[in-house]
């Protein structure tokens, strides 16, 4: 039988990683975060002092990185293992966001871990949170949301979750950073950020987490 997925794309701060998550837990499905793959191929690429701009050695890097998620202890959610080394908090600053976004706009990369991100179809179901699920990785998947949010609300929501993990950020400065990473996204030739044309497009601005949850169960349950 085939294995059903739920494909849950858009930019970052629309609410994506939190809602895949919950919704994930909810269906008891398995939860692929893609982008943090391309954020632990960067942190690698970063930590072997590798040329972030050489798409080559970028493409083995992704070749060659051993990327785990382990779920973690009671309400410690999941952690990410790069080579072995637990990544999780590295993984998250906006730094990582912006090298995993740059890296991400070649192809060869992309290519890379398509094999990779297959593997996560397994039954009872998929929840695939990124940016090409609908489009390019998972075109048959029977269940496809796009969620977008002003891009003052997704600043905002970055900005909070950054803080509460204790990092130093400023929200001006993360709009900008945040507004380069999307339209980065959105422009490149491979992959670009965009809802596939079968995806029911939901914008959270402005609405709280438990109604996009509701919404996003609601495509998959109707
Ligand atoms: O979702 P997240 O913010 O962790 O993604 C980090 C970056 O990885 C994105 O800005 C994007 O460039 C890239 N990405 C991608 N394709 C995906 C998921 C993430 O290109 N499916």
């Amino acid at each position: 039988a085939v294995v059903p997925v739920l494909t849950i794309d858009g930019p970052s701060g629309s609410g994506k990683g939190t809602v895949s998550a919950l919704v994930a837990e909810r269906l008891g499905w398995r939860l692929l975060d893609s982008g943090a793959l391309y954020r632990a191929v960067g942190y690698a690429a970063g930590m072997a002092g590798l040329d972030l701009s050489d798409a080559d050695a970028m493409a083995r890097c992704a070749q060659g990185t051993k990327i785990q998620f382990r779920s973690g202890e009671a309400g410690g959610g999941t952690r990410v293992l790069v080579n072995g080394h637990d990544a999780t908090d590295e993984l998250r600053t906006e730094t990582a966001g912006a090298a995993a976004s740059a890296i991400a706009s070649m192809p060869s990369v992309r290519q890379a871990l398509v094999a990779l991100q297959l593997g996560f179809r397994r039954p009872p179901g998929l929840v695939a949170d990124g940016r090409d699920m609908g489009t390019v990785i998972f075109p048959d998947a029977a269940f496809k949301v796009f969620l977008t949010a002003s891009a003052a609300e997704r600043a905002k929501r970055r900005y909070k979750q950054l803080k509460e993990k204790g990092l130093s950020v400023t929200l001006a400065g993360l709009q900008r950073e945040i507004e380069a990473r999307d339209s980065r996204d959105a422009s490149r030739a491979v992959a670009p950020l965009r809802p596939a044309d079968d995806a029911v497009l939901v914008d959270t601005t402005g609405m709280p987490i438990d109604e996009v949850v509701a919404k996003v169960l609601a495509v998959v349950q109707s």
